[in-house]
């Protein structure tokens, strides 16, 4: 519980900002989670209320705190192997269709803390010569990104990560890091993260055969959703594949994609 209030019109103006920012639609329900997260920042500050954070936030003079703050309110919940399906569907129909004598590039976007991206890079080191294969981790937050880097792990989070790629890919902590595991070498050197504000326009990233773009989907609205799915259908080479959320919906959107199953699509030829 916050000590301070959060009036409407605050709210209104942090969900506004958030909203810029990153494309985030915070519903009204989601008041309380804004307050709960946002009050140390006003309370390291010495600030009396949320309307002078917003100021803070937006007046340029405290140049990370907007980052602070994007940290603050995203929502980034993930885990090993979450959704199994689609790696089944990458084991099963996305490697065998991959194109011969290129390598095979996959891309995470909104990665949060990394587990879908070492989940996927255990998957392809299992099935790939070495140095065939590359993924790309990406988010928006910066706080994240470096748990991802970081590739260490509570052991209580390896839970759904199958015993033999355990064995295979992870490091158990010994010493001051007993409890922890830490994803090997040779996978960490064939992944790269970087932030990637996904309703920004992208940098260079080059083609992918493989887009996961999972649970970030549901916190932006219908417009925002088709752009950034538009947007990344241009880095997805034809005959690729794009995997949303379980319980995201690319319908009515009228992209470059045909549905396969639920939540996996096949990019196009042409769109
Ligand atoms: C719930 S996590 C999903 C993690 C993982 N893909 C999964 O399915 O387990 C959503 C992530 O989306 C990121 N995110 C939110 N808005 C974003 C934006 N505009 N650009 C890039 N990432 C964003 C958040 O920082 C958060 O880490």
């Amino acid at each position: 519980m916050s000590v301070y209030a959060l009036s409407d019109a605050e709210f209104k103006l942090l969900r506004d900002w958030v909203y810029a920012q990153a494309g985030i639609n915070l519903s009204p329900a989601k008041k309380p989670l804004v307050m709960s997260r946002l009050q140390k920042r006003l309370i390291h500050f010495g600030l009396n209320s949320f309307g002078e954070y917003h100021q803070l936030i937006t007046g340029g003079v405290e140049r990370t705190e907007p980052q602070i703050a994007l940290d603050l309110l995203t929502t980034n919940e993930t885990y090993f192997f979450r959704e199994p399906k689609h790696f089944d569907f990458l084991r099963d129909r996305a490697l065998p269709a991959r194109l011969p004598g290129t390598t095979f590039r996959v891309w995470s976007a909104a990665c949060s803390s990394g587990e879908e991206v070492w989940s996927i890079a255990m998957l392809l080191a299992s099935h790939l010569a070495p140095g065939t294969w590359e993924i790309m981790g990406s988010d928006i937050s910066t706080r994240v990104l470096a748990r991802a880097q970081s590739a260490h792990y509570a052991m209580e989070r390896a839970e759904h990560i199958p015993r033999a790629l355990l064995t295979r890919f992870c490091l158990r902590g010994v010493g001051s890091q007993e409890g922890t595991f830490r994803i090997v070498p040779d996978l960490r050197r064939r992944v790269s993260f970087r932030q990637i504000n996904l309703i920004a326009p992208l940098p260079d990233v080059g083609l992918f055969d493989l887009i996961f773009l999972r649970n970030v989907l549901i916190y932006f609205d219908m417009e925002t959703k088709a752009a950034v799915v538009r947007q990344l259908c241009s880095v997805l080479r034809p005959g690729g594949f794009f995997f949303c959320g379980h319980s995201e919906s690319l319908h009515g959107m009228n992209l470059p994609l045909t549905s396969l199953h639920p939540a996996i699509y096949q990019r196009q030829a042409r769109g």
